[in-house]
């Protein structure tokens, strides 16, 4: 029975952001080096936010075109829309009808999402991790890279597929979450996790002088009131950040001279925003390419589908078989 080694889901809300570059997308690029991946952005999983009009859509292709831009080659791994393979509800239904909602009702990103949108706290954000044991499992998947906050999410993944198979039948292996030693990134106001919805996030897609703008706003050791008292680059997130987009002699000369004060955080920002500017043009030139052709894009994507759709038609026959729908 075809199994795939890797899955991942991104959500197309929101740019994608440094954070989920260093944190996931980077990662995603690599595992495609030695393991067949499939990719989907989750935009099934992103109308429990009801987003308006056509929004969904240019977002999901927005995020879409950013994954490749990054580097998912569409040749290697399928990349593909959750919503163009229909097996991911189908097989989320069956989850649904043998999960107890005491299960669903433990889950932190339910508590959390609740909380940001009280007005629409809706049966799909409750049954949202069912979803995604669906967007798991369909493809029998082995490995699961997200972070820190999703292993709540796959642990329910493997009870699901543990309950399925004493259930019905011996169909899915458990999937194992891929924790990377993913950095955990905090946004410019140096305290919280680097987010769209926190406004402190650095877009992939930024230009140059964009870069030097947000990086001029990021917040930098607080005890360094005037331009010669000397700094502490390990509390301070503007150092960190340099460890990622700098090279190593750099780093430890902004080290030493932050400590000494011989270097002022203005000048230190600027040679940050001008690195991260360098070592993001790659993929700022790939996506404006992609933009100029955006067949491109709609083609790999619809490939992706189909090559993902056929493995996915492949486990529902066997789920409508094993539950009796067939
Ligand atoms: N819930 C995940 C998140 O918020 C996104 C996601 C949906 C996902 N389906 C997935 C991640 C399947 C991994 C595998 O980040
Ligand atoms: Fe932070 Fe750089 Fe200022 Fe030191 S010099 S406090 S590392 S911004």
């Amino acid at each position: 029975m075809e199994k795939v080694d890797v899955l991942s889901g991104i959500q197309p809300t929101g740019l994608a952001h440094i954070g989920n570059y260093l944190g996931a997308l980077r990662n995603w690029v690599s595992l495609q080096e030695s393991k067949r991946c499939f990719y989907c952005v989750v935009d099934l999983h992103a109308l429990t936010t009801l987003p308006k009009g056509k929004e969904l859509r240019r977002s999901s292709l927005e995020m879409a075109k950013v994954l490749m831009a990054c580097g998912v080659d569409p040749e290697r791994s399928a990349l593909f829309l959750q919503s163009a393979v229909p097996g991911h509800t189908d097989l989320a239904w069956a989850f649904q009808c043998m999960t107890p909602m005491g299960d669903l009702s433990r889950m932190t990103q339910f508590k959390d999402k609740s909380a940001d949108q009280p007005k629409n706290i809706n049966a799909g954000l409750f049954t949202y991790p069912v979803l995604q044991a669906a967007d798991i499992l369909i493809y029998r998947a082995g490995e699961v890279p997200v972070g820190e906050d999703q292993v709540q999410h796959l642990e329910l993944a493997r009870e699901i597929a543990r309950r399925f198979n004493r259930t019905y039948r011996n169909l899915f292996p458990e999937p194992q979450p891929c924790l990377t030693k993913a950095p955990r990134i905090l946004g410019l106001d140096g305290t919280k996790k680097m987010s769209k919805s926190q406004n402190n996030h650095i877009p992939l897609l930024a230009t140059p002088p964009q870069l030097q703008k947000l990086v001029g706003k990021a917040v930098t050791d607080p005890q360094r009131v005037r331009r010669d008292d000397p700094g502490r680059p390990e509390i301070c997130n503007v150092f960190s950040l340099h460890g990622h987009f700098s090279r190593p002699e750099e780093v430890q000369t902004v080290e030493t001279d932050c400590r000494s004060a011989a270097l002022g955080c203005v000048d230190c920002k600027r040679r940050l925003a001008e690195n991260m500017a360098q070592s993001l043009e790659p993929i700022r030139t790939k996506a404006e390419a992609l933009e100029q052709e955006p067949e491109r894009l709609l083609d790999a994507l619809s490939d992706g589908a189909k090559r993902a759709g056929a493995v996915a038609k492949h486990t529902m026959d066997k789920v409508r078989n094993a539950t009796g729908l067939a």
